[in-house]
């Protein structure tokens, strides 16, 4: 019984590893994607976002940008001067490399102002979870 039993948990995870060591790919808004009049603090709320995910800026290239900002420009709105910084196709692909506050704003005049803008906490430890430890021999032995 715990033999079969752990038999069926190494299969699980000899499935599921691919996937779990997969980083998660977070498009920015979801559907409604990178913008004006979206609220994304509420977007933000209840997800983890860990070192190794990626954030994906959906948007139609010319219309908006996108910079990784300090805090300070963030809450000043101030759109770094170096073009260089920032990313402009409409998918932008942003891995998130370490841990910490990353703050991320639009860089057409007035969007930041207007609320485009986008704060989020990486967190440590997206690493996959080490595989289960073998089933505790429980009541049932295997002799
Ligand atoms: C942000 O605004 C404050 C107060 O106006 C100012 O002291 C600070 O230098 C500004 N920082 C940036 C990065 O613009
Ligand atoms: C802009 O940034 C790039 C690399 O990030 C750097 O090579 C370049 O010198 C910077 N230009 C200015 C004007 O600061
Ligand atoms: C966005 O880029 C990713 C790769 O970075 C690609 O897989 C995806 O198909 C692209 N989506 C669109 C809408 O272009």
């Amino acid at each position: 019984m715990a033999l079969c039993r752990s038999l069926v948990v190494f299969a699980i995870v000899a499935l599921m590893a691919p996937s779990i060591s997969l980083a998660t790919d977070f498009v920015v808004g979801d559907d409604a994607g990178w913008g004006l009049g979206i609220d994304y603090d509420v977007w933000a709320q209840g997800k983890q976002f860990f070192v190794g995910d990626n954030l994906v800026f959906q948007y139609t290239a010319g219309a908006h940008s996108v910079y990784k900002a300090t805090g300070d420009e963030f809450r000043n709105c101030t759109v770094p001067s170096n073009s260089s910084l920032g990313s402009f196709s409409g998918n932008d692909t942003i891995k998130l490399a370490t841990a910490g506050n990353k703050w991320y704003i639009c860089g057409v005049n007035g969007h930041c102002d207007g609320g485009q803008k986008l704060k989020i906490t990486v967190l440590d430890g997206g690493a996959p979870a080490p595989a289960p430890a073998p089933v505790a021999p429980g009541p049932y032995s295997t002799f």
